[in-house]
């Protein structure tokens, strides 16, 4: 790791901090293994959200035919998507920007194919209102969270959470005439995105966790295969029936109904991607901050830093400290706004000037503080991929 330190030290020595790389050899390298661990002959939909750069989006689609389509998270990125050429989006998220959907009418005119998530009459409403006349195609997102003990797991998505939900809201929709229901999308958060082994938790929790996703996991499925069952059922032919993302590729693509599962992080593979049982992808996406301070003995203040990730404050939401042994941050001060003192007890001789290396816990969320990412390839800067942000597109 030291060496990979040096070698990073050198090959940057005269950029500017901080800045993003990614090593598109491991990141091929993932590409290529989330392929194989595939357990069945569906497609991969590209997660656009753990990805936020149309250049490597373009990369994953160009590998392999399994990588077929992209799930975006909102109206105006599938616009900004179609106008660099993307096809086949679905928008994974309701919307209820009418501007951003009417925007998208003319698309779908065009041939475009564009499906819209919906679970909620209020999002029929608006795409009806919109529409023109032209049919568009909906995607119905079915709850995947169960409940175990009178225990909660999973995250609070859609209200459609049965098959008696969905039989009601497909009735729902028959009464608008342009709209027609062409995919269903169940995704199981609390498997996927939830590791087995973390270190922020005790090792009877890990324990409980990794055990209610076994159980999790068989109730999702009879779930799922219900729902596609009773839709079929009922005469409407569906385009895909998507689920899954990096952390459950293996069970979701197990599981007979499934047509196509969505990965996105498990090209980066960032930080909270470490520590599940089935798979270790390569970290391919880093950053690097510069020292520029020396306070006292072994502390080394970095210029910037603080890009905690979303959701639930908790410690494994930090970045990681990268290629140093002996490199952590402070408690008192986690990584900070401007500047970011961390605490090194390794070998190295550490100046002012050098660089240190990172990993974000999630994906995509540290494209958007970067207008471009540095590409190494076969040990060399060979270029750079433009984030959204340096697309001048911040979506949400
Ligand atoms: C609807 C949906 N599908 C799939 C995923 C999985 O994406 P990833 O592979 O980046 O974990 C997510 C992640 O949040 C999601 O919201």
């Amino acid at each position: 790791m030291e060496d990979q330190y040096e070698q990073y030290r050198s090959l940057l020595k005269d950029h500017s901090f901080p800045l993003a790389m990614i090593d598109l050899d491991l990141f091929d390298e993932n590409a290529e293994q989330i392929l194989q661990r595939l357990q069945s002959d569906v497609t991969i939909r590209i997660a656009s959200k753990s990805v936020r750069s149309p250049d490597l989006l373009q990369r994953i689609l160009d590998k392999n035919d399994k990588f077929k389509g992209i799930m975006c998270y909102s109206p105006k990125e599938a616009k900004f998507l179609i106008e660099l050429g993307f096809d086949n989006l679905l928008i994974a998220y309701p919307t209820m920007d009418r501007q951003a959907v009417k925007n998208l009418i003319p698309e779908i005119q065009n041939g475009k194919t564009i499906y819209f998530m919906v679970d909620a009459q209020s999002h029929l409403d608006l795409i009806d209102a919109v529409s023109n006349g032209v049919d568009v195609k909906l995607c119905l997102d079915i709850d995947m969270s169960t409940r175990h003990l009178g225990l909660y797991f999973g995250t609070y998505r859609s209200p459609i959470t049965n098959v008696e939900k969905t039989r009601s809201f497909m009735e729902l929709i028959q009464n608008y005439e342009n709209l027609a229901v062409k995919g269903i999308m169940g995704y199981e958060a609390q498997i996927s995105g939830v590791s087995d082994r973390s270190p922020a938790r005790s090792r009877i929790l890990n324990f409980i966790v990794r055990r209610l996703k076994s159980i999790s996991t068989k109730t999702i499925t009879s779930r799922r295969q219900k729902v596609v069952e009773l839709i079929q059922d009922m005469g409407v032919v569906l385009d895909f029936v998507n689920s899954g993302g990096t952390g459950s590729i293996e069970s979701t693509t197990k599981e007979p109904s499934i047509t196509e599962v969505t990965v996105g992080s498990g090209f980066f593979a960032p930080a909270l991607f470490d520590d599940y049982d089935q798979f270790k992808h390569h970290p391919s996406l880093i950053f690097g901050l510069q020292i520029v301070r020396n306070p006292t003995k072994n502390i080394y203040t970095c210029h910037g830093g603080g890009y905690m990730a979303s959701g639930a404050v908790v410690i494994d939401k930090q970045q990681k400290p990268f290629l140093l042994e002996g490199l952590t941050y402070l408690d008192n001060e986690g990584f900070g706004e401007v500047q970011t003192p961390l605490k090194y007890s390794g070998n190295l001789d550490l100046q002012i000037g050098d660089p240190l290396f990172f990993r974000h816990a999630k994906a995509g969320e540290l494209c958007e503080h970067f207008n471009e990412i540095y590409l190494l390839e076969d040990g060399k800067i060979t270029g750079s991929a433009k984030t959204y942000r340096g697309l001048g597109k911040i979506f949400l």
